[in-house]
């Protein structure tokens, strides 16, 4: 089987992200119905909506390749593809209105990162990665900042919605950046934050409990952007492991060192 070119991927992750965005969009006026999958982890007739319209858009290109997806789960293949989809990132921004949500379309191939598309919506931003070839938003290259140390660096965290060990546990540390940096940001949509770290919009990103498809567009795009990537201990960041530390490289050893005391 001939490779299948990055640009060919590329354009049909887009592809399936514009039509998924015409989805949310459409919504975003409407009433919103939203059930519960938790105590406070909602869903929507959109999220469902948006994730079919991806993977059909994808299925209609590659029918052979597998697909993860947070609705509806996963189709393994014997492809070596894996599609990781996050149809709508920050739900409950959505349903509030909030303006901080999205799209997140992660291609791993082989089991390493391929590529990396986030929409950011309502007001409309696509980052994109391909592995080897930088990120963009807007098709502009994207940088880190250049924040050199905690004390003058503005951070964003996210608390997932299991209220157990892991969230008491960043609330101590949501105190902590707070007290020795200029601010920790809350903002509800996981992809975005990571992306915010790749554009230089803020210096550093933490969080504890994710899954998968919050995060695996986000940290292909903050990898080629050039940020420093591990788990909340320092090392290696597996998809799999779900806490996560993303920075701009110069202030990721400061963090780490910062959170250590706050770990058992
Ligand atoms: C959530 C958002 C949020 C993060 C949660 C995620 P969802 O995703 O990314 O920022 O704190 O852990 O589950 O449910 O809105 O797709
Ligand atoms: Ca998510
Ligand atoms: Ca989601």
């Amino acid at each position: 089987m001939f490779p299948i070119s990055s640009d060919n991927l590329l354009n049909v992750g887009i592809e399936a992200c514009l039509a998924a965005s015409n989805v949310i969009m459409d919504a975003a006026n409407l009433p919103r119905v939203s059930s519960k999958k938790g105590k406070t982890d909602l869903v929507t007739e959109t999220d469902l909506l948006s994730e079919k319209v991806i993977k059909s858009t994808i299925r209609s290109e590659f029918d052979d390749h597998s697909i993860m997806a947070e609705e509806s789960g996963k189709e393994l293949t014997q492809s070596d593809y894996l599609w990781i989809i996050d149809p709508l990132d920050g739900t409950t921004n959505f349903v509030h209105g909030y303006p901080s949500y999205g799209i997140s379309i992660g291609l791993y191939h082989k089991r390493k990162p391929l590529l990396g598309i986030v929409m950011e919506m309502p007001n409309v931003k696509l980052y994109t990665a391909v592995i080897g070839g930088g990120a963009f938003c807007e098709g502009q290259k994207i940088n880190p900042s250049e924040t050199e140390t905690l004390n003058e660096s503005l951070l964003v965290t996210g608390f997932g919605y299991e209220h157990l060990e892991n969230w008491e546990r960043n609330m101590k540390l949501f105190k902590h950046f707070t007290d020795i940096t200029q601010g920790v940001r809350r903002l509800g949509a996981a992809a975005i934050d990571i992306c915010h770290v790749a554009s230089g919009l803020v210096d550093g990103y933490w969080e504890y409990d994710l899954k998968q498809w919050d995060m695996a567009a986000g940290l292909i795009i903050a990898s080629e952007a050039g940020c420093r990537v591990t788990d909340i201990r320092g090392k290696k960041h597996q998809l799999e492991v779900d806490n996560v530390v993303v920075t701009n490289k110069l202030i990721h050893d400061e963090l780490i060192s910062e959170s250590s005391s706050y770990l058992n």
